[in-house]
């Protein structure tokens, strides 16, 4: 038998060592130690790190590298930051978003990411952005997986033609039914347009990812209202929660309560942990809440935890460069998950966990699903994290679509060079 490609000598995310990964027409047809497979081309990865490419589930597309138009935000609020994006709008063009995020996605597949799913601002009445991404979308689909949410930024009751425009944008091909329940005017209104959004999403067969509760306030409960309508239209592991923030200045009694409650619904729960810990406590003085959602207690309790970068340089984030390694890194961090095992559920937040809160079927490393793969300059996913180190190779379909440098410094002491790797020693 002769495949096309052959990986030899891979350590995967699982500890397993020594690995071989035969890859034929795109697709992977054998994995174990040394294999006996004649190959076209080898590529030895000399014991480094091999896994699925990773995932951010939770991007804002049609915002991103926009930084400084038309001014910077200089509070780092949410709301200057939500004011800004609405003094960008009426400049906006199908072209400028297209090339703005054309030019993320380049990053992100150096990045070794290979899906992402963006929220989609519809309270435009024109919506421009949903033309570019779509047509984005489609140019960008053999080399990175895009799945785009119908985002009501403005309030799906608040804004008036928020219903209208997010029908149309759905009919254009949005793929998930978005949300923001703390930022309508009331309470009230908030659970009215959860329980709105659902029964649509349920009438149309589409998946939910609502912004919901990203507030410091302990009385924002619409995750509950989330997760009760996703039980009640048997929506289970189709429903995401994003930010849920409110959750970490609620009483424990009440978290104790919630936190059983999305299990049972099987909504995904997906932090934000580079825009949570500097947008979040910003009313407090100190002690300061650090915002970021009980990622820990989600995870003990069996929810799935996924985090997202959301955004990159633009009215809400003036950094980034969409390494979903530095996302892992500050939410073990803020979550204080500094043994082993946390740190490694970091490293899924961004890979398995991320993937399955999109719903992507066809993800990881199995034989018979599509090789997109990535070789790191690292021998574990802690390692990654730690180095968030070079992506060598990343691979869809088993074609090379990026290719860095391993980060090697060379040192000048006493009279020697040497070289530098940072790699733990064994
Ligand atoms: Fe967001």
């Amino acid at each position: 038998m002769t495949v096309d490609l052959l990986i030899r000598a891979a350590t995967l995310a699982d500890g397993r060592r020594d690995i071989d990964i035969a890859i034929d027409d795109g697709v992977i047809v054998a994995i174990g130690p040394r294999l006996d497979i004649e190959a076209a081309r080898v590529i030895d990865a000399g014991g480094d790190l091999v896994t699925p490419p990773l995932i951010d589930s939770h991007l804002h597309l049609d915002s991103t590298l926009s930084l400084g138009l038309p001014r910077r935000n200089e509070s780092g609020t949410l709301l200057e930051g939500i004011a800004l994006w609405g003094e960008l709008k009426p400049h906006l063009t199908i072209e400028a978003i297209y090339e703005r995020a054309r030019r993320l996605c380049l990053w992100s597949i150096a990045q070794g990411i290979g899906a992402i799913r963006s929220h989609v601002d519809i309270c435009d009445d024109r919506l421009l952005a949903v033309e570019a991404l779509t047509a984005l979308r489609a140019e960008m689909a053999p080399f990175i997986t895009i799945q785009l949410v119908a985002f009501p930024q403005d309030g799906y009751r608040r804004y008036e033609r928020a219903a209208e425009n997010l029908a149309r944008a759905l009919a254009m091909g949005l793929d998930v039914v978005g949300g923001i329940p703390h930022f309508e005017r009331t309470m009230d209104e908030g659970a009215a347009s959860v329980r709105d959004l659902m029964a649509l999403a349920a009438a149309r067969g589409l998946m939910v990812d609502m912004h919901c509760d990203e507030s410091d306030d302990p009385q924002s409960r619409h995750i509950e209202t989330l997760a009760a309508e996703t039980i009640r239209h048997g929506m289970q592991g189709r429903v995401a929660g994003s930010h849920l923030t409110s959750l970490h200045s609620m009483d424990n009694y009440y978290a104790s309560k919630l936190i059983p409650l999305i299990a049972e619904a099987g909504v995904s729960a997906i932090a934000n942990p580079l825009i949570n810990i500097t947008l979040q406590g910003r009313h407090d003085t100190y002690p300061k809440r650090r915002g970021m959602t009980r990622v820990p207690e989600l995870m003990a309790a069996g929810v799935n935890v996924a985090f997202g970068h959301d955004c990159v340089m633009d009215p809400w984030y003036p950094l980034g460069s969409h390494d979903m390694l530095e996302v892992a890194g500050m939410g073990l961090h803020v979550a204080q998950m500094t043994g082993v095992a946390g740190m490694r559920a970091c490293f899924d937040a961004v890979t398995v966990n991320a993937a399955a809160a999109m719903g992507l079927s066809d993800y990881g490393i199995a034989v018979g699903r599509p090789a997109h793969l990535v070789v790191f300059d690292a021998g574990d996913p802690i390692e990654a994290i730690r180095l968030r180190a070079a992506r060598r190779l990343v691979l869809r379909a088993g074609a090379i679509i990026a290719e860095a440098p391993a980060q090697r410094s060379l040192v000048m002491v006493g009279g020697e060079s040497r070289t530098v790797d940072f790699r733990q020693p064994h």
